[in-house]
This record gives structure tokens, C-alpha cells and sequence, in this order.
């Protein structure tokens, strides 16, 4: 539906007062009544690396979900002020690993002897905490378009012994860098389970893994099926599927190509006149995409019909984003992101060894 006149004018004109004062960040995902008032638009790695671009700006608006503000605060300066328009915009993945069960998890590794050999790499998704429970071990936080630089990094530290990764908590990730990108076996990749005692695994597993994934998900991508991958090439004979690393292993081994949604806007961008194209991620940035290049003949379709958006990319929509603007023009700040600084100290070792990877 086209977004409400009078909201638009309304979003236009807070921001105008608020000139400088104000940075707006964007993901992919975001509604198109949203990401039309960004400054920036990005994955969430460029969103991160941005996020610092402009340390004038007292008041960073981040269209996003909770995690990616978070990690703005972590990256910008105390003075500004990070502000998420809706506090529940939330990520369904992230929620799936808090700090008391990876401490868990971690007191397992180390009554199974591999904790010292353990390097701890944690997706972007992830709360602060774990970020921060990343950085005092060690670790290093990644992103879908750095994952395998991260891997590659984790299992190059330590004094030369045979080194093991926890990846929280994305366990498609996890799996599909080490195995699609770094010709890692299935076998090497055991799955930790919060939920079972030791994470469901034997001694010996552990002992054994390469890579202890951390058994979470994203339940947007985890819909795409190898049905749809099949149903999609038999429908338009000639198609390139396009998917998103978050998406599960059978789903990406099946694809021609796969990437963050910046990779996914680069990869069409580069595309030629007249090629077809199934996308499997988020549903607002597909749409965008589809109608962005249909006037150069690239035909962009979704993977899968049944897939939907992302609930919570969702919530961030106008009457939010307008009444977050308004009441910072008015000098009223709301919807905080706020770290304390003793989890921000170790999250931010954690994002530093992230940004200065080759
Ligand atoms: P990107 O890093 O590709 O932007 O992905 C973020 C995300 O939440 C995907 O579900
Ligand atoms: Fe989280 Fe999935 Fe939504 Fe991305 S698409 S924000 S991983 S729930």
C-alpha cells in the first residue's frame, strides 16, 4: 500500500530540522516507506563499518533490528546517541543463544578439554552479550559477507595445535562457510543443542569436530526448501538462484550463487539484460529488487510464494520512524540502544578483530 501523504511530510520535515544532527541507517530489509529516508543503506557488515561515518551526528536512527543497534552503540562515540524506532524489533535468531547458556556451553568445552583449542566466532546476530563473551575468548564476530575470512582467521590462531570453532548461533552459516566455502566434510560440523545436557554431544564429538555449531536459525530463510529450489527451475527453465548464506545446507548446495544482500544487489546489478533470477531472502528487498531492475529486462522473482517477510524488520515502519524523528526534533530522545561499557569493552574486541580482517 502507498504510504500515508501526510506521514511522509512529516518524516521529511524532522529530518530537515534536524539537519546534521541526525544519521539514519538502513538495512535491506527494511520497508520500502522506511528505507526511502536513510542516508545509508547497507548489509549488516557495511552497516557496522558506517555506522561511525559521521561522528558529527549526535543521533544515529537505525532502521534495522535490535542486534545491528546494539553494535552501532558498541562502534560509535559515547556522545551519540543510538535510537532503535521500535524496541521490539527484534531478531528471532539472535534470541536463540543468551549468555547463560553459551557460558554453559563453554564450561562443556572445557570439562571435554577442548576449550583452550576453541575459537569463538559469533554472527553478527547475536546480542551484545555474546559479542562480548566472544571477544574475552578470543574471538571474532563476522558477518555473512566475512564469514569465511573470520574462519579462516580462527582457525590461524593459537600456537600451531589443532584448533576447533564455536560459531553462534547460526548453525546454516556456520555449516555453509565451512563446507560450500572451505571444503570442510559434513562430518567435521557437529551441532551443539542448548536445550539437550552437554549440547546432546559426547565427549568424543567434541573432541573430534572442526566446527561446533550452535544450533540456531533464522526462521525466514530456514523456509526456503530444496522443493523450492527444484520447483522454481522447472517453472522458468534457465533461472539463477540467488540465496542467502542464513538459508539451510541442501538450499545453498543447490544454488548457483550465494551471498549477503549486498553480494545479492551486486550480483543483479551486474547481471545481464534479459537473465532471470530467483532470490531467496527477505521478502521487502526482493520486491525492491524485482521492481528496481525490471525496467532493464532482469527478471527477479521470489524463491519461494509461501515465504514471507521478517516480522520484526517489519515493525520498523513510518508512524514509528516519524514519531522517533519528531520527538528527537523536539530534543526529546527515545527508544535508546544503550551497552554498558563492561560487556561494550569486550564486544568491541570482538568487532575490532571483525573490521580488521583482510
Ligand atoms: P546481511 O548481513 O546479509 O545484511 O544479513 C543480515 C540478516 O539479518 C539476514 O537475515
Ligand atoms: Fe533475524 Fe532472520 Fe530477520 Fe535476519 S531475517 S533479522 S536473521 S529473523
Amino acid at each position: 500500500a502507498p504510504s500515508d501523504p501526510d506521514l511522509v511530510e512529516r518524516a521529511r520535515a524532522a529530518k530537515e530540522r534536524l539537519g546534521e544532527k541526525v544519521f539514519v541507517l538502513g538495512h535491506h530489509y527494511q520497508r520500502d516507506e522506511v528505507i526511502r529516508f536513510a542516508d545509508v543503506t547497507g548489509d549488516s557488515f557495511k552497516l557496522a563499518r558506517d555506522a561511525a561515518a559521521r561522528p558529527e551526528a549526535e543521533y544515529i536512527v537505525f532502521c534495522g533490528v535490535h542486534f545491528m543497534a546494539e553494535s552501532a552503540d558498541i562502534l560509535t562515540s559515547d556522545r551519540q546517541q543510538v535510537v532503535l524506532p521500535d524496541l521490539a524489533a527484534g531478531c528471532s535468531m539472535a534470541d536463540m543463544a543468551t549468555a547463560e547458556q553459551v557460558a554453559e556451553c563453554w564450561d562443556v568445552l572445557t570439562e571435554a578439554g577442548v576449550a583452550d583449542v576453541t575459537v569463538p566466532v559469533s554472527y553478527m546476530n547475536s546480542s551484545a552479550d555474546i559479542k562480548a563473551f566472544t571477544g574475552r575468548h578470543g574471538g571474532t564476530i563476522c558477518t555473512s559477507s566475512n564469514a569465511r575470512r573470520a574462519l579462516e582467521w580462527a582457525f590461524s590462531q593459537g600456537d600451531g595445535r589443532e584448533n576447533k570453532v564455536l560459531f553462534l548461533p547460526d548453525q546454516h552459516l556456520g555449516r555453509n562457510t565451512a563446507v560450500r566455502d572451505m571444503g570442510m566434510s559434513l562430518e567435521e560440523c557437529v551441532v551443539y543443542n542448548p536445550h539437550k545436557p552437554n549440547g546432546g554431544l559426547t565427549v568424543e564429538e567434541l573432541r573430534e569436530a572442526k566446527m561446533i555449531l550452535w544450533r540456531g536459525h533464522c526462521s525466514v530463510h530456514g523456509r526456503f526448501t530444496l522443493d523450492s529450489v527444484n520447483d522454481v527451475r522447472e517453472r522458468v527453465p534457465g533461472i539463477n538462484v540467488l540465496v542467502h548464506p542464513e538459508c539451510r545446507h541442501e538450499v545453498v548446495a543447490a544454488a548457483d550463487h550465494v551471498g549477503s544482500t549486498e553480494y545479492i544487489i551486486k550480483t543483479l546489478q551486474a547481471a545481464p539484460a534479459g537473465s532471470k533470477w530467483a532470490i531467496g531472502t527477505e521478502l521487502n528487498l526482493v520486491r525492491r529488487l524485482a521492481n528496481r531492475f525490471a525496467p532493464e529486462g532482469k527478471e527477479v522473482v521470489f524463491l519461494d510464494r509461501t515465504v514471507c517477510f521478517c516480522s520484526t524488520m517489519n515493525r520498523i515502519d513510518l508512524p514509528h520512524l516519524v514519531w522517533a524523528l519528531e520527538s528527537l526534533a523536539d530534543g526529546k530522545v527515545v527508544n535508546r540502544i544503550q551497552v554498558d561499557p563492561e560487556t561494550e569493552k569486550f564486544a568491541r574486541l570482538a568487532l575490532d578483530r571483525m573490521l580488521a580482517l583482510p
